[in-house]
């Protein structure tokens, strides 16, 4: 059976956890490495669940540790924990082919965004429920980005302007999530990639800079500041 949260609620929350995390060095599957002492997910599911549209949270767990997963977050809010696959693609559509009938919004966020406030998953479900097919939390990008050929020599500049970074949760309407994953070919880095292969329009709404993607060392630690700071 499914672990519902608030039965009320319309939108169901994929967690894609299943990743390796290389980039922050040797150890633990990234989403069970600590930060402030507790792992990463569990931080995220707390924030998730502390929303109050959130009908369903379904965790995509390394697939050795779906036990381990589970009873670590038994104490934190009631969700469902799937074996994930090899490509964080594979883990979204095994999360959603868990999610039970009733939410009719799905949202797509990544474990590894661990400070995520309850406020943007909120922000990112109302755009949806007002009539948006796909929405996604975008930031403007600060840096000059240069487009990098062969023997890292620069190509060309790239317009600031019209970049944005991108982060999640990403939200759609269940239907149009269903059917990008069943039409799904080579493994995309995000959910809204596959729904723009089927020519179908995504809307951007203002992102959270505490929605970081904690990938490296270094975000581990600004993690940690944030959250003594009482991010
Ligand atoms: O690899 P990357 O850092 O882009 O992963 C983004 C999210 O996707 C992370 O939360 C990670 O745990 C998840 N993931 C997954 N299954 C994989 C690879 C990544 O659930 N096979």
């Amino acid at each position: 059976m499914t672990a519902q949260l608030n039965p009320r609620g319309d939108v169901a929350v994929l967690v894609p956890a299943a990743g390796a995390g290389v980039r922050l060095g040797p150890g633990r599957p990234k989403a069970l490495r600590l930060l402030a002492g507790e792992p990463l997910l569990v931080h995220a599911v707390r924030r998730l669940a502390a929303a109050p549209s959130v009908h369903t949270i379904v965790v995509a767990a390394p697939a050795a540790e779906v036990t381990a997963v589970r009873e670590l977050l038994a104490p934190v809010a009631p969700v469902t924990v799937v074996p994930g696959g090899a490509e964080r693609q594979a883990s979204v559509a095994a999360a959603l082919a868990a999610v039970p009938a009733g939410p009719t919004i799905i949202l797509v966020h990544d474990a590894a965004r661990a400070l995520t406030p309850a406020e943007l998953v909120e922000s990112v479900a109302a755009a949806v429920r007002s009539g948006r097919d796909a929405v996604i939390p975008v930031l403007p990008v600060v840096d000059t980005i240069k487009e990098v050929g062969a023997g890292e020599v620069v190509l060309g500049t790239v317009d600031r302007s019209a970049l944005r970074a991108v982060q999640t949760p990403q939200g759609f309407r269940r239907a149009v999530l269903t059917a990008a994953h069943a039409a799904a070919g080579d493994p995309l880095t995000d959910d809204a990639g596959l729904v723009e292969k089927q020519g179908i329009t995504v809307s951007c709404v203002p992102g959270s800079e505490y929605a970081l993607k904690i990938t490296r060392p270094f975000d581990l630690a600004l993690a940690e500041h944030l959250l003594a700071a009482g991010g």
